[in-house]
């Protein structure tokens, strides 16, 4: 297969996804048409609110959601016309747990390796025990493991066939931090070896850290789609905090032009944009209006700033 590796992952094209109504709801469309491409090789990262439709997506990809119209690729395998081929290239690591409580770990990942044909001699259940932390837990029942540590045996399952795409939904929610790095590290280390991961979550920090590419969707529709800094660099806007060394009452007619804060009075906030103005410029009119000060600290944009602007620009349907 070397010679034909995809260019892409995951390409989806037009997809479409609407859930059937109930007798209390009607029929809701999940997904609106979406076109999109991870590239081989990719850190990307899918966020949006609640119910955008993210799962929906990764469920589509997975084959657990069966999608309304359009199509989807993974790893070069339409998933309607080579679906066998498409699902043993992928590993999901699903938003719902759902392990079997009177299994241990060491037996959910045999039972996986078997399911996905995976010959005894090239499992790699201790490792990937491992790897996620639960080596002194694999004998254990499952129903006695903690939620995060139920997560993170669904991402040793979901890496039992070794799948060129890895994706999860929510690893982290649940799981502490330290074991959020560990859990990071280890998927970091999978994709350094060359496995594509699809991520989502509602940690931007940890997205912002991790992805190389982000993609944002909103109400069933991709808001944004491009490289993490890229995406960063759309709000052109930075703070700068000042402390002064006594108490101002208002604020010099040179700094309002800079549309400058006083919160309390010793702090003056001054929102710029880095395009625009340079801090030396701010600092000289600090200088010139006979104001001193003793600290300062800047604030960027983050990718929080980002998403909001992004998912606000969209207001929620009624
Ligand atoms: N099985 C289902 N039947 C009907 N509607 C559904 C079903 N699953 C999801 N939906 C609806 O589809 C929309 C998208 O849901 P989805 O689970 O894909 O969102 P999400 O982006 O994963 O959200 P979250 O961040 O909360 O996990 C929501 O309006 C949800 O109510
Ligand atoms: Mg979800």
């Amino acid at each position: 297969m070397s010679a034909s590796l995809p260019a892409n992952a995951v390409e989806v094209s037009g997809l479409v996804k609407t859930y059937a109504g109930t007798k209390k709801a009607g029929p809701k469309t999940a997904l609106k048409g979406i076109d999109l491409a991870i590239p081989r090789g990719a850190m990307f990262g899918f966020l949006g609110p609640n119910g955008a439709g993210k799962s929906t997506l990764i469920n589509i990809l997975a084959g657990l959601v069966v999608k309304t119209a359009g199509s989807a690729k993974v790893w070069g395998y339409d998933i309607d016309r080579d679906t066998r081929k498409a699902k043993s290239a992928i590993g999901v690591v699903p938003q719902e747990l759902n392990l079997d409580p009177f299994f241990t770990p060491r037996e959910i990942l045999e039972v996986q390796a078997g399911l996905y044909g995976v010959p005894k001699a090239e499992r790699r259940t201790n490792e990937l025990l491992e790897a996620v932390g639960l080596a002194d837990k694999g004998d254990a029942y499952a129903r006695t493991l903690s939620g995060g540590m139920r997560r993170r045996l669904m991402v040793a399952k979901a890496m039992v066939h070794a799948p060129p795409v890895l994706i999860l939904d929510e690893p982290t929610a649940g799981v502490d931090i330290e074991l959020r790095q560990a859990l990071w590290r280890y998927v970091r280390e999978l994709n350094a070896r060359g496995t594509t991961i699809v991520l989502t979550t509602h940690y931007l920090q940890e997205a912002e850290e991790l992805c190389d590419t982000i993609a944002i969707i909103n109400h069933g529709e991709v808001v944004a789609c491009e490289p993490t800094q890229t995406l960063l660099a759309r709000t052109d806007a930075k703070e700068l905090w000042l402390t002064l060394d006594r108490d101002v009452a208002a604020l010099p007619a040179s700094l309002v032009a800079f549309s400058a804060e006083l919160p309390s009075p010793r702090k003056v906030v001054i929102r710029y944009q880095p395009s625009r103005a340079q801090v030396g410029e701010i600092l000289a009119a600090v200088a010139a209006a006979d104001l001193r000060i003793v600290d300062l600290s800047t604030k960027e944009t983050d990718l929080e700033d980002v998403f909001l602007q992004l998912v606000r620009e969209q207001p929620r349907a009624a």
